[in-house]
């Protein structure tokens, strides 16, 4: 059977720390549109340039741009077992082009697909966001607060310096809130309605979260 997981859920409530563990746990691809739009800025491409010009403003890049990446990325091998998707779909229109994508790779197959919800108290999400580090090289996600490094600044497997993204700031991050409650929060009903939602509460530790969701997923 087929496994196609995706998350919906305010930024910083946990997403990309779990599903990172969750990729690893079940060996599938995780598909992180964040950090795919962040390699394209980083590379200075010609969607980079415009995807930053979006998100730099806490709003969403454009659907066209989002869906080509996604289409490659779920059509290819590396998806032929399942997925992990991390930060898509984020507007009903996305979601609607998900099932399109999907009525047309999984022709002939049979999938598990679960949109599983994190549901977190909003007033801890800022303090996550101006405190979180990431490595450049591995991607793992940090906390100064919450998950620090051993060694301040630099990423435990890789030894390089951690960076701090550039929409985390306080400013940003209270836009990117108004984007996800006026286009993002809306998936909840789409995909209850379709009887594939599983909330989970993402209050407490990265560790707690994560059984969570390992009772979740074993459903
Ligand atoms: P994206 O990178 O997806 O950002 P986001 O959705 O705002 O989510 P975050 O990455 O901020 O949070 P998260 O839930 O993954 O939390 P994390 O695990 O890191 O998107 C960025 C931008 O790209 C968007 O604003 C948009 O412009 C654009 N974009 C992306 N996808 C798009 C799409 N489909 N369409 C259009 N535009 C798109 O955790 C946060 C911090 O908290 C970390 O420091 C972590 O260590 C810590 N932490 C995690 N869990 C816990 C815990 N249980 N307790 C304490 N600390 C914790």
């Amino acid at each position: 059977m087929k496994k196609e997981f995706i998350f919906l859920g305010p930024p910083a409530c946990g997403k990309g720390t779990q599903t990172d563990k969750l990729a690893a746990f079940l060996n599938l691809p995780h598909i992180d549109t964040g950090s795919l739009l962040r390699n394209e800025i980083a590379k200075k491409t010609e969607e980079g340039l415009i995807a930053k010009s979006h998100i730099d403003k806490g709003q969403l890049v454009p659907i066209d741009l989002v869906a080509s990446i996604i289409e490659k990325k779920l059509a290819s091998d590396e998806c032929k077992n399942g997925y992990v998707l991390d930060g898509y779909p984020r507007s009903l229109e996305q979601a609607e082009k998900l099932d399109i994508i999907n009525a047309n790779i999984d022709i002939n197959s049979n999938v598990d697909f679960k949109a599983i919800y994190f549901e977190i108290d909003t007033q801890i999400l800022i303090d996550r966001i101006i405190n979180r580090q990431s490595c450049p090289v591995c991607g793992e996600i940090y906390n100064k607060k919450y998950k620090p490094s051993k060694f301040e600044n630099l990423c435990d497997k890789c030894n390089v310096a951690l960076k701090t993204r550039d929409d985390d700031t306080e400013e940003i991050a209270k836009k990117r809130f108004e984007t996800y409650y006026e286009q993002t929060a809306p998936l909840v009903d789409f995909y209850k309605d379709k009887n594939v939602l599983y909330r989970i509460d993402a209050n407490g530790t990265i560790e707690e979260v994560w059984t969570r969701l390992l009772d979740v997923i074993n459903l």
